[in-house]
C-alpha cells in the first residue's frame, strides 16, 4: 500500500472499483494503486487545450438551490433505479476479458487507442470531480444524493479505463489530477447544457460502437468494448438527471438561452468531429467510417435532446458537414504551425484561428430544426 494513501486502514473497503458503493470508496481504492501510475499519460491527461477534456467548478450553492418538486415522481424514479445500481460490480475484468496483444499491435493504432483511453479516463474523472464536490458541498437532499450517485459511477467508470491502461504500463494519477489540473468555472446554467450534452453524447457514442462490433466481432480489437452496453446506460440516466434538473425552471430553455443551448451543441459536435478525425488508426481498426460515426452520433444525441431542447441543429443541411471539414482541416494546420514554431508558427496558428473561427460561425448560424417539446421528460435508452 502506498504510505500516502488517506484511506483510515479501519474502515475496510472493496478491493476493486467495480464494487465500490461510494465515490469515497472508488477513490480509496486507486489511490492505493498510484504507485504504478506513470508520468507521461498524466501528462497528457494534464493538458488543457480547447479539444482535450477540462475540470470544471460552478457555483454549488446556486445548484444546491434548485428545488425539484416539479418533477418529483420522475426524480424519485430515476434516483430509485440508481440507487438499485444496476452496474454494481460490472466494471471489472472477468474471463470476457480477452487477451490484448499489445506488442503485436500496429504501432499508429496502439498509440491512438491509448490516447483515447487517457481522453476518456480523464473526461470520466473530470465528471466524477465536479459532482463529488457538488456532493460534498451542498446541504438539499435530493440534489447531493443525486451527485453522489453519479460521483460513484464516474470513479468506477474512470477506475476501469485505468485498469485497461495499466495492462500496457500505463495510467492515469487520479490524484495528482484533481490537486494539480485547471479548473475552469462555468455558471451553473452552463454546467447543465455541457454536462447535459456530454452525458448524452458519451450514450450515444458508446452505443453506436457497441451496436457495430455487435454486427462485426472481428473489428473488436480489444476487450473493453464489450462493456460499452452498461457502460452507456450509466452515462444515459445522468444525462437525464441532467435534464429533470433543466426541467425544474422553464426559463433555463428559453429566450436568450436558446442561443446558449445552440452554442454548446455546436462546440460539442463540432469537438467530438475534429477529435475523432485526430484518431485515423482507430477508426479504421473498427472499421468505421469517421464522418458517418459522426452523423450517427448527432443524430441520436439530436433525437434524445428533444427531450429538453426546443430545436436541434440541422445536420443535414449542406452547409453542415462542409463546415466541419473545414473545421478539421484548420485545427490540423493549427497543430502543424505550433509544431513548427518561430514566426512562421506563429503567422500559421493567428491564420488557423481566423479559419477556425470563421468555420465555426458558419456552422453556428446554420438555423436550426423547432419542434415542441413533450410536457414529461423521461426517456429509455432504446438504441
Ligand atoms: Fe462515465
Ligand atoms: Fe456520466
Amino acid at each position: 500500500m502506498n504510505d500516502q494513501s488517506p484511506i483510515d486502514p479501519k474502515v475496510s473497503i472493496a478491493a476493486h472499483t467495480a464494487d465500490a458503493r461510494t465515490v469515497e470508496e472508488g477513490l480509496a481504492i486507486q489511490e492505493r494503486q498510484a504507485v504504478l501510475d506513470s508520468e507521461s499519460a498524466t501528462a497528457v491527461a494534464m493538458q488543457d487545450t480547447l479539444l482535450t477534456p477540462r475540470f470544471y467548478t460552478t457555483d454549488f450553492d446556486e445548484l444546491d438551490a434548485i428545488d425539484v418538486t416539479p418533477v418529483r415522481d420522475d426524480w424519485d424514479a430515476l434516483i430509485a433505479e440508481m440507487e438499485a445500481d444496476p452496474n454494481r460490480g460490472h466494471f471489472r475484468k472477468t474471463a470476457d476479458w480477452d487477451h490484448v496483444d499489445w506488442a503485436g499491435m500496429d504501432p499508429e493504432l496502439k498509440k491512438e487507442f491509448i490516447d483515447f483511453l487517457i481522453s476518456s479516463c480523464t473526461a470520466e474523472f473530470s465528471g466524477c470531480v465536479l459532482y463529488k464536490e457538488m456532493k460534498r458541498r451542498g446541504n438539499n437532499r435530493d440534489i447531493t444524493q443525486l451527485f453522489q450517485l453519479m460521483a460513484r459511477d464516474e470513479a468506477r467508470h474512470a477506475g476501469f479505463i485505468n485498469d485497461a491502461l495499466r495492462e500496457v504500463g500505463v495510467a492515469v494519477n487520479l490524484g495528482f489530477l484533481t490537486q494539480k489540473k485547471k479548473y475552469t468555472y462555468f455558471r451553473p446554467k452552463f454546467i447543465y447544457y455541457a454536462t447535459y450534452l456530454s452525458e448524452k453524447i458519451g450514450y450515444a457514442r458508446y452505443i453506436t460502437i457497441f451496436r457495430h462490433l455487435e454486427a462485426n466481432p472481428d473489428r473488436r480489437f480489444h476487450p473493453i468494448f464489450k462493456w460499452f452496453e452498461e457502460w452507456c446506460n450509466d452515462e444515459f440516466r445522468h444525462g437525464e438527471a441532467f435534464a429533470l434538473l433543466m426541467k425544474t425552471d422553464p426559463k433555463l430553455t428559453a429566450g436568450v438561452n436558446e442561443w446558449w443551448i445552440k452554442f454548446f451543441l455546436t462546440a460539442v459536435y463540432s469537438t467530438m468531429y475534429v477529435r475523432d478525425h485526430q484518431r485515423p488508426a482507430f477508426h479504421a481498426a473498427l472499421g468505421v467510417d469517421t464522418d458517418w460515426y459522426g452523423q450517427e452520433v448527432f443524430r441520436k444525441t439530436s433525437e434524445l435532446s428533444k427531450q429538453i431542447f426546443p430545436f436541434t441543429l440541422d445536420i443535414d443541411h449542406p452547409r453542415w458537414m462542409k463546415g466541419l471539414k473545414q473545421l478539421q482541416r484548420a485545427s490540423a494546420d493549427m497543430d502543424r504551425a505550433q509544431k513548427r514554431g518561430g514566426i512562421g508558427g506563429f503567422f500559421g496558428r493567428v491564420w488557423a484561428g481566423t479559419r477556425a473561427t470563421w468555420a465555426f460561425a458558419r456552422l453556428y448560424t446554420i438555423p436550426a430544426v423547432r419542434h415542441s417539446v413533450p410536457a414529461t421528460t423521461r426517456l429509455e435508452p432504446v438504441y
